[in-house]
């Protein structure tokens, strides 16, 4: 039934390819990239694939745009070696946060890389928790958006004191998912009204709604970046008598000194996933990774078994 399905993997995450592979019981699919010395990279699709059903998992994380132009041209090669059917598995989808015209004169680049993958080759996306919704509709081609936050809510219920923890929403944008992380926890929810003052950093705590008091603070989010907004709602509930606090959140992007900043702050722990590879650097004993690889397998055998994936989250 799986003969004709093949599983790729750019340079951006091997191991959560190989993760995958091992769920779907089947290999790796052979290529290799070279960095010309005028930096131009190949890709060569070392194994036969004419007429397979091919999942190419590439998430966005740095070198983000070489990693970007990795990704179009395996699907290019992909394309030309006459794959019946490509899909671009997009774990953290690239330039995701370049989702509206909030400014004069820039591009939407989200879109812009939804346009690209079409036209590279991929007649299907897989992407985790996109961090607004409308960026599946700048996708033409067919899609499936897949959370990995019941993994993250699974990790949690396992607390034997959750009668004392609170959901917390560090914005307003994370006030949805949150209350659905609340509900399936059993525990109530509170919101950080944030106001973010400048493009990179300055997320500042102004308001909250809920109670705190006592309670073991929980943060969940979509990603954390600079760390700016997690830290900022993490020292805002402790002035606020939280007794501690954790945070969940599904991409961890942790970009400039986000680590630094997260070892010297409140949080005592940070739950993350793996759909960005955490480099050497920024792994520490605050982190714990758990992994979207079985979810991944998954879709991936339901899309190529022609079987449903919203079920997966029914
Ligand atoms: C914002 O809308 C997002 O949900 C995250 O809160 C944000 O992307 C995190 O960025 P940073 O860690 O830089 O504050």
């Amino acid at each position: 039934m799986r003969d004709n399905l093949k599983v790729f993997s750019g340079s951006a995450h091997p191991d959560l390819a190989r993760a995958v592979c091992k769920h779907l019981d089947i290999p790796l699919g052979a290529s290799h990239t070279v960095r010309f010395t005028n930096e131009n990279l190949k890709v060569r699709i070392d194994e036969n694939v004419r007429g397979h059903d091919v999942f190419v998992i590439q998430p966005s994380c740095p070198p983000v745009s070489d990693h970007l132009v990795e990704l179009l041209i395996m699907l290019d090669a992909l394309r030309s070696a006459s794959a019946s059917r490509i899909t671009a598995v997009t774990p953290y989808y690239p330039y995701v946060r370049s989702d509206k015209k909030d400014e004069p004169r820039i591009s939407i680049t989200a879109r812009l890389v939804a346009d690209l993958l079409e036209t590279a080759g991929a007649n299907r996306v897989i992407a985790i928790d996109l961090h607004s919704p409308q960026v599946q509709g700048f996708l033409r081609v067919p899609s499936d958006h897949l959370t990995a936050r019941s993994i993250l809510v699974e990790h949690f219920r396992k607390r034997s004191d959750l009668d004392r923890w609170v959901v917390v929403a560090p914005d307003a944008g994370e006030v949805k998912d949150a209350a659905g992380f609340a509900k399936r926890l059993g525990v109530p929810i509170a919101i950080v009204d944030k106001r973010r003052f400048g493009d990179d950093e300055d997320a500042r705590a102004v308001h909250l709604v809920g109670e705190v008091r006592g309670k073991h603070a929980l943060i969940v989010d979509d990603e954390i970046a600079t760390g700016g907004t997690v830290i900022e709602s993490a020292e805002f509930v402790m002035r606020e008598g939280a007794s501690d606090v954790s945070v969940a959140v599904v991409h961890p992007v942790l970009s400039g000194n986000a680590m630094e900043r997260i070892r010297s702050s409140p949080i005592r722990e940070l739950v993350v996933t793996d759909t960005i590879p955490l480099p050497a650097e920024k792994q520490d004993p605050k982190i714990t990774v758990l992994s979207v690889a079985r979810l991944i397998a998954e879709a991936i055998a339901r899309t190529h078994d022609g079987r449903s994936v919203s079920e997966l989250f029914e």
